[in-house]
């Protein structure tokens, strides 16, 4: 990839996910490299495609997320010390094992031939029977073979990897397609995940921003919140992450949990259980956004000396609220915009410029802020 970068751009690994920062990646490493970070935290890793680039070009990071299977991603990435070969004999094997019905094919493994819905129960399912039996057996002899968290989460990433590649969805698992899409037919099959070398000693924690950042100190943190829509009248159209990608949460715990709802869902994961702050789209009763708001704390009590923010536009209301917090949080050495048509990054003259601008929605911006 050629990307003008003062240095070589790592390959990075992950699941289709919405707001994943692949594209955005050379611009956030260009951003970071300006100050010259020895350590970055990514505090809202999702993929961890980010922390994966920052600890290939030599940085220390700390990874957090609030989903569970995004802690593994992390440790699989940025703990592991094993060579590939270690794991090849590992991945054969499961490759090797027979299907098997159980609690995903119930659940989640749909006809091949005909529309998808299955027998059972008439829903759409994300994946062929022949790929959940694979699952099935897979998942409960990962369990068997005595590894341990690094290896296993080594291995999970594999699977998670895997499954990604044979799904019937639109890139996440709140609703399946009607029509099987072409590459639900192809054979689930593990491989080793690109695994790297790191010099330094990484960290990875899984949980609220808020009680992690109080044990993270670095010189840099870059922060990817999800951010609501701020138009009241659809607050469907909000991404909210543990509903989108619950499947990969019940496979990381095997937890065969209580499910809800055509797209068979964790019960843990409905709107009044798992809504993340930075995901609701109201005010508060002093007519502030409760994310932008979220975001202000988030700032405070970072311990960095600089801050990369992340920031999808949804409206101008929310951008003028952001522009007042960033402002207040210290000095805002640089604003990016991102292009993903042309691929290019502009950088913004003017705060009004960026906030006319934040006006059209899904524009990305990245705040370079010192505190
Ligand atoms: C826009 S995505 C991050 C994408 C990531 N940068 C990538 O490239 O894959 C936002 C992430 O924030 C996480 N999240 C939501 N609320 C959180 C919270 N309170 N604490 C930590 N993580 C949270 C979600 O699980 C989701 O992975």
């Amino acid at each position: 990839m050629k990307t003008g970068l003062a240095f070589e751009f790592p390959a990075t690994e992950g699941i289709k996910y919405a707001g994943s920062k692949l594209k955005l990646l050379p611009h956030i490493l260009q951003l970071a490299h300006k100050v010259k970070p020895k350590s970055v935290f990514d505090g809202f890793a999702g993929t961890t495609r980010v922390s994966q680039a920052f600890a290939q070009i030599g940085y220390k990071v700390i990874s957090n997320d609030i989903s569970v299977w995004s802690k593994v991603f992390g440790l699989c990435y940025l703990k592991n010390k094993k060579d590939k070969n270690y794991y090849r004999e590992i991945i054969n094997h499961l490759n090797a094992l027979p299907e098997k019905d159980g609690w995903f094919t119930e659940n989640y493994g749909g006809l091949p031939n005909g529309k998808n819905s299955s027998e059972t129960d008439g829903f759409k399912k994300p994946w062929q029977i022949q790929n959940t039996r694979k699952l099935d057996a897979i998942r409960e002899e990962i369990d068997c073979l005595n590894l341990d968290e690094v290896e296993k989460s080594v291995v999970l990433t594999s699977l998670i990897l895997a499954l990604d590649q044979v799904d019937s969805t639109l890139g996440h698992y709140a609703a399946y397609l009607n029509e099987w899409s072409p590459r639900s037919f192809n054979k689930l099959k593990l491989k080793v995940p690109r695994l790297f070398e790191s010099e330094k000693e990484h960290e990875v924690f899984s949980g609220d921003i808020f009680k992690t950042i109080e044990n993270v100190k670095t010189d840099l943190a870059y922060f990817d919140p999800p951010y609501g829509s701020n138009n009241e009248k659809m607050p469907p159209s909000r991404v909210r992450y543990s509903a989108y990608y619950h499947l990969w949460t019940t496979i990381v715990l095997n937890d065969k949990p209580e499910v809800f709802g055509k797209a068979k869902r964790r019960n843990d994961t409905s709107d009044t259980l798992a809504s993340s702050v930075f995901e609701e789209f109201r005010k508060n009763g002093s007519e502030k956004f409760i994310a932008v708001e979220a975001i202000e704390k988030l700032l405070a009590k970072t311990q960095a000396k600089h801050i990369i923010l992340s920031y999808s536009s949804g409206g101008r209301a929310t951008a003028e609220n952001l522009y007042e917090i960033l402002e207040q949080a210290g000095k805002i050495i640089d604003v990016q915009k991102v292009n993903y048509r042309q691929n290019v990054m502009a950088a913004m003259r003017s705060t009004n410029d960026w906030i006319r601008e934040a006006e059209k929605p899904n524009q990305e911006y990245l705040f370079l802020i010192e505190k």
